[in-house]
């Protein structure tokens, strides 16, 4: 009985957990990856300004930053002390490739 009734528990917390989990977008086979630039207006312009030298809340200069692709991936996917992380909100591999391009075409 106690068995089973930890089984049903369970059962529930992985439904609940599945429930509240967001979707990803690009899960959708119509789903049309976004541009660089619209990511990056809709994440990353609040602190770094549109052309990259905004630095609010002590972010980095973009249009002087010598950073290569891979690292940018990295910071997008992890975020790096002031710099949240923002994978979530990037949902395909073409779309990182699109940010990464962006911030990259801020450099002078
Ligand atoms: C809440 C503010 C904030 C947002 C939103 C934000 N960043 Fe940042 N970003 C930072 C901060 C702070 C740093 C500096 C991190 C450090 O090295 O301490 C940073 C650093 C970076 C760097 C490293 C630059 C270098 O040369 O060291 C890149 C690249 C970058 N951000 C890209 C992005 C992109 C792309 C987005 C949107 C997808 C984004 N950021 C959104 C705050 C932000």
């Amino acid at each position: 009985m106690v068995l089973k009734l930890i089984a049903l528990f369970s059962f529930l917390a992985l439904v609940l957990i599945g429930c509240t989990e967001t979707p990803n977008p690009a899960d959708d086979p119509n789903y049309k990856s976004r541009p660089g630039k619209k990511i990056y207006k809709e994440r990353c312009i609040s602190c770094h300004g549109s052309d990259g030298k905004l630095c609010d809340s002590g972010a980095k200069d973009l249009s002087r930053s010598k950073m290569d692709s891979v690292s940018i991936v990295d910071i997008i996917t992890d975020g790096k002390n002031g710099m949240p992380r923002q994978g979530r909100y990037i949902f395909n591999d073409e779309e990182m490739s699109n940010t990464v391009q962006y911030v990259k075409s801020l450099r002078e």
